[in-house]
Formats: structure tokens, sequence, C-alpha cells
């Protein structure tokens, strides 16, 4: 299964993923530039990333943990997500997603 991601660059890579594995934990490895301070804790929004339009009403819903956090992130948009609470599963197969500014 594939993810892509648009870079600080605005350059889109296609990542290969796992099934079970959050979308941060693939941009990571595939060694993009994410901080992800916390390690998918959901305590630090430092994996904030942009949905593209055309998935954002395709994903589970944020946690209300999942807005905190969003609260006190910079550059929120409607599309803001946390990228260690959203799974790599059939469902999110083709997911596309844009770095935020404060998230490298
Ligand atoms: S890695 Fe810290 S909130 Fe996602």
């Amino acid at each position: 299964m594939y993810l892509h991601v648009i870079d600080h660059e605005g350059q889109e890579h296609t990542l290969e993923g796992l099934e079970g594995w959050r979308v941060m934990e693939v941009i990571r490895d595939w060694g993009l530039s994410i901080k992800a301070e916390c390690g998918g804790a959901c305590a630090c929004a430092t994996c904030h990333v942009y949905i593209d339009n055309e998935w954002v009403n395709k994903l589970v819903p944020p946690t209300d943990e999942e807005v905190d956090r969003l609260d006190e992130a910079f550059f929120v948009e409607s599309n803001s997500r946390l990228a260690c609470q959203i799974l790599m599963t059939e469902d999110t197969d083709g997911l596309r997603v844009k770095l935020a500014p404060a998230s490298d």
C-alpha cells in the first residue's frame, strides 16, 4: 500500500507503507523531514500534515485528544491532521498528505 507525501519543497514522494503502520511512521522511516517528537503519543503536534481534499472525508474523524493537540499547533487548516493518528489500512491506501510548515 502506498502513501503520497508532498514535502516542504513541494516535491511529491510515493512511499510504500505497511498495514497497521501510522502515517507518521511511514514518513519518518522513509527519511522525510517530520519531527514527530513524542513518537506518536498524540502529545506534541509536530507530525502535523494537511490531508488532500479528496481524502478529508474518507478518514476516521479525529479524536478529542487529536483535536486538542491540533489546537496547539501552528498553521492549522480545516484539513489538518496529526500523521501519528492515522493508520495505514486498505481504506487509506493511496492517501495523499502534505507536510505542514512546523513539522520539519
Ligand atoms: S508524533 Fe507527537 S503528536 Fe504525532
